[in-house]
Formats: structure tokens, sequence, C-alpha cells
């Protein structure tokens, strides 16, 4: 029969608790901008040393719920262990919910960032401050709007109503590629085997690639695609732009193809790190985020395949340093092109089309920008559950996982541009039993897209026991009297994050 009730106990991994001292301001808030803040100010609310401190804020309307927050560290940082967290309703704390966001210490937020546009679903939260330090405080100060027409969480949100009324092909998608969040550079070679034909053909496939896509030029949009284009060419750089770099719509895209071939190879290697470290920008200052939690990729096509071009590791470390995806879309390559080009361990997506319909878009819309699974994926090959030592068992997503491991690690802050994000669409299982047939203990590290994203783990009779979705600093812990868990992770079409490391220790 399994488990029917599997029994959920949350460790609590408050440090320090020990100091006694009450919150600025214990009452609790209603109005349509709640300050957040300890500038010592009794009308605030604020932080006290030590234990942590919270109130609920209430927008005072059932319809609004909050979004728009925004937070700052009065510099010099006291290094007092600060954080912050806003949970989505009024949870009871002492069973250490799963925050809607959390800010640590030293860690702004400004307009337009991912965590700036956090909603809530309910119209009330629930705001606490904690630190560890008992002697001394951060100065901080914040505010959180509340607006109207928050719905409820839909999970997933990958098929719900498209934001568009552009048609596209329900005979081959899978779903509208107006869902797609890319930053997409379309790069076309100019030097064919096939001449103008079969430049014409691959001009054929990015123009029924882009026409479907939903394209946007707002560098902080979280959805919608940006499109650049280039086309490579024999001499030094080896590439040209052609036209404004993600300032492109789907016309400009198609209206700037390259219409005339070229008969020198250039260096393909050479263009496309070239391009990347050109047009994928990380600005390390946070005023300036550009779409830092949107999926990259760069799709080549070409109806040749040189033997100079090795897309070796060389390559790949540019691509993994900007976070970027590889597509190669080759047209009527031959054989020998092709077992090259899609040689055994590649890290990079490939495809030969044989013609430029449809069809042949959604050979590789499907798979790659849609994650379907209807072909193998280089740029999130699902993992399976490892056991490392002997008796500690984890997973993790994406591969290149860069997040805390351990409840002594922390989160850092990434602006790093995208790198070691998990892809949208996912849909991934991992399941584990205990081969003593005892109950497991789980400890979660997560950066989701929240509300959005999420992380759930099912007892042996797929009973629900714990979801995850949003923004985690320190490990959440549950264990279960089950010996078989299994996690499903779904991500929907728009932000990608640093995703989540699962820990599993059998009892
Ligand atoms: C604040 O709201 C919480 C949750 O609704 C409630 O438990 C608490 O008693 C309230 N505090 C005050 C001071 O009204
Ligand atoms: C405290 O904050 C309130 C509201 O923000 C403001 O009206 C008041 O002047 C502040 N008091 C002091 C002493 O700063
Ligand atoms: C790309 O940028 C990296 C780091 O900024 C640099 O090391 C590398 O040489 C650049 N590569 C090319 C081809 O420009
Ligand atoms: C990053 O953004 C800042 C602030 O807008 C700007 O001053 C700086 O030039 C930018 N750096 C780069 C490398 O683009
Ligand atoms: C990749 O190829 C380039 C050019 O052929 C070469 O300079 C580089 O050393 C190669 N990198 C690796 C890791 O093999
Ligand atoms: C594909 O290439 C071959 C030569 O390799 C050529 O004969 C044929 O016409 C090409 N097919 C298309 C559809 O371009
Ligand atoms: C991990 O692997 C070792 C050796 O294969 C095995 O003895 C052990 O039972 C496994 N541990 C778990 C928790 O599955
Ligand atoms: C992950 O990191 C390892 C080691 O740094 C590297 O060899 C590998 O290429 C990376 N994989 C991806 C997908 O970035």
């Amino acid at each position: 029969m399994g488990w029917k009730f599997a029994v959920l106990l949350l460790a609590v991994l408050v440090k320090d608790a020990h100091a006694v001292c009450s919150c600025y301001q214990a009452g609790n808030y209603t109005g349509a901008t709640a300050p957040i803040s300890n500038a010592y100010n009794n009308s605030d609310f604020s932080a006290c040393f030590s234990s942590a401190c919270s109130y609920v804020a209430y927008s005072g309307d059932d319809t609004k719920g909050w979004t728009g927050f925004t937070f700052n560290w009065v510099l010099p940082l006291a290094n007092a262990g600060g954080s912050l967290q806003i949970f989505d309703g009024t949870p009871d704390l002492s069973s250490n919910p799963a925050p809607l966001i959390q800010i640590n210490e030293g860690e702004n937020v400004i307009a337009n960032t991912a965590k700036n546009l956090i909603k809530s679903t309910s119209p009330r939260i629930t705001i606490q401050y904690t630190q560890t330090s008992t002697t001394t405080a951060n100065v901080y100060y914040g505010s959180i709007k509340a607006t109207p027409g928050l719905q409820p969480i839909a999970e997933p949100t990958s098929t719900t109503a498209i934001p568009s009324t552009k048609t596209y092909d329900t005979q081959y998608f899978k779903y509208n590629p107006c869902l797609i969040t890319h930053d997409i550079m379309v790069v076309v070679n100019q030097r064919t085997n096939g001449g103008i034909k079969a430049l014409t053909a691959l001009n054929g496939i990015v123009s029924n690639f882009v026409t479907p896509l939903c394209v946007t030029t707002v560098p902080n949009t979280i959805d919608s695609t940006r499109l650049a284009l280039a086309s490579l060419t024999p001499y030094q750089p080896y590439f040209a732009i052609r036209g404004e770099i993600w300032g492109m719509d789907t016309t400009d895209v198609t209206t700037n193809l390259p219409q005339s071939g070229v008969s020198i190879d250039g260096d393909i290697d050479a263009a496309l790190t070239g391009l990347v470290n050109l047009t994928f920008l990380v600005n390390q200052s946070k005023s300036t985020d550009s779409r830092t939690n949107v999926q990259r990729s760069v799709v080549l096509l070409t109806a040749e395949w040189p033997s100079a071009a090795t897309l070796n590791d060389t390559v790949k470390s540019v691509f993994d340093a900007k976070g970027v995806n590889l597509l190669v879309v080759g047209y009527n390559l031959t054989i020998e092109e092709w077992g090259r080009l899609a040689s055994n361990g590649r890290w990079y997506n490939v495809l030969n089309a044989a013609n430029s319909d449809d069809s042949a878009v959604a050979n590789f819309v499907n798979p790659f920008y849609f994650n379907d699974n209807s072909s193998p994926n280089s740029w999130c090959p699902p993992q399976s559950v490892q056991n490392l030592t002997g008796n500690t068992v984890f997973f993790q997503e994406p591969v290149n996982y860069s997040g805390p491991k351990s409840s002594d690690e922390i989160w850092v802050d990434p602006f790093d541009g995208q790198s070691t994000r998990y892809c949208n669409f996912a849909d991934n299982q991992y399941t584990y039993t205990n081969p003593n047939g005892k109950g497991l203990q789980v400890q979660v590290f997560y950066e989701l897209e929240a509300g959005k994203d999420f992380l759930k783990f099912y007892d042996s009779s797929n009973n629900l026991i714990a979801s995850f979705t949003g923004f985690e600093v320190s490990g959440s812990t549950f264990s279960t009297t089950s010996s078989t868990i299994t996690a499903r992770f779904t991500s929907d079409y728009e932000s990608v994050y640093r995703g989540f490391y699962v820990q599993i220790t059998p009892q």
C-alpha cells in the first residue's frame, strides 16, 4: 500500500538565535507600499540583534499582490550575517517554509531585475530579517509594492496561453515558438559547396525559424527573444555583423540575410569565439543587468563543414564562460562532413537539414528550444542520481551546478553572465531507493524561478512531500519514512537560474 502519509520533518537551520530583543515595529502593516528598513525609525520595520524579526504586510485589497521589491544595504556592511526573506502568504515560520525570495547581506536589488520582479500570489506576505551577530547590526532600506492582477501560481506554465496571436505550424511545433525566451545570434556561413541554391536554403531555414518568434529589443524583458545576425566571411575576424546587435526584429533579420556566396573558407572556430565575445556581453555592474536570466544561443547555419573547423575545447570554453549554447544546423552535408561535425561526446547540438521548411525548423526547435526529448540535447543533458562515496547520494541540475553543497557554503553573487544555468522546458525525474529499506534525510539547495520552476518530491505512492521554488541560501532539510523518493524538476519558458543540488542521506 505504501505510505499514505509521509512524515515530513523540517530541520530549523537558523543559527544563534539567542539574544533577547524585539522588533522595532512589531505590528503588522496594511498599505500599498510596505517599508523594509531598519532606519531606526519605529514607524518602519526594523531589525534587532539576532532573533528573527518578521511582520505581515497586507495590500489592503484581496485582488492585489506584491511585487517591485527593491533593497539596499548601507555601506560599510557590519558583516552581521544578515539576511532578509519574503514569504508568500503567512506561513508558519517555525516550520521553515521556502521563501519567495531571500537576500543576503550585501546583495542589493534594483528595478527590473529578476528579484525585483518577484510576485506574490497572495495579498499578504511575511517579511523576515535574521542575522547571526548579536553585537552589531546592518543598516538597510527597501520597499515592496502592492499591485493588482496577480494570478495564483500555475505550474508548469509552459503550456499556458501565449501572449501573442502569431500563427505557427501546429503540425510540426511542440509549442508555439512565440514562447521561446532566448538571446539568439543567428550566423549564416556564406561559403557553400552547393552555390547560391544552398545559401538560399540556409536563408529559408532562418526565415522559417525567426518568423514565428516573439521578438523584443528591450534589454530587461524576462520573456520573448532578442535577435542578432552575422555571416561568416573569408578574412579576419571571419564574420560580419549584419544589423544592430540585439536590436533586430524578424523582418530586420530576413531582409539582412546574405544574398551572395563566397568561395574562400574562413575560420569557423575564430569567427564563433569572436562573435560570442563581442555580442554576449557581461557587465559586472548590476545596474546595467541585461537579461541575465535568459537562455542564450548561437545558431550557425552552414551547407559545408570544412575539416579545419574543430569546435574544440578552446571554442567550448568561450561559450561556457558566457553561458552560451551552440547549435549547428547543416544543410545537405555529406556523410563525411556530418561524421566530423556530429562526433561523439560533442558539447553542442547538431542537425543536418534536407530542406528548409517548417519541418526542418521544428527538428531543432522541438528538442533544443522546447527540450522535448525528441533528440538528445547537449545544452542540458540529464544526469542520473550519483552515489559518490558509498553513503552520499546526490543529483543536481545543471550538470555544472555552481551553488552551495553544504550548509556552511552560500550562493556567491553570480554576476558572471549566464554560465551554469538549467534550461527552459525541463521536465526531469530522479528516483532513489534506500537499499536497506529505511527512511531518508534530504537536503536541498536551490535557486529556481519563483512560482514557475519547481523541484517537487514524492514518496513511493506519489504523495507530494515537499516542493521548492524561488531562492534559498541555507539548505532546506527534510526527512521521510518512505525509503523511495522521486524528485521532479520542471521549468517553464522564461527565466533560468542556477538550479539545485539535492543530497540524500540514507537512514
Ligand atoms: C501579524 O499577522 C500574523 C499573521 O496573520 C499574526 O499571527 C500576528 O498576530 C499579527 N501580529 C500583530 C501584532 O497583529
Ligand atoms: C519615520 O518614518 C515616517 C514614515 O516614513 C516619517 O513620517 C517620520 O518623519 C520618520 N521619523 C523620523 C524621526 O525620521
Ligand atoms: C574572448 O574573451 C576572453 C576573455 O575576455 C579572452 O581570453 C579570449 O582571448 C577572447 N577570445 C577571442 C577569440 O576574442
Ligand atoms: C557597464 O555598465 C556601466 C554602468 O552603466 C557602464 O558605465 C560601463 O561602461 C559598462 N561596462 C561595459 C564593459 O559595458
Ligand atoms: C583548438 O584549436 C585551435 C586552432 O586550431 C588551437 O589553437 C587550440 O590550441 C585548440 N585547443 C585545444 C584545447 O585543443
Ligand atoms: C545536395 O548535395 C549534392 C552534392 O553533394 C547535390 O548533388 C544535391 O543537388 C544537393 N541537394 C540539394 C537539395 O541541395
Ligand atoms: C553506494 O554504492 C556503494 C557501492 O556501490 C553501495 O555499497 C552503497 O550501498 C551505496 N549507497 C547507497 C546509499 O545507495
Ligand atoms: C562542467 O565543468 C567541467 C569542469 O570544469 C568542464 O570540463 C565541463 O566542460 C563543464 N560542462 C559544461 C556543460 O559546462
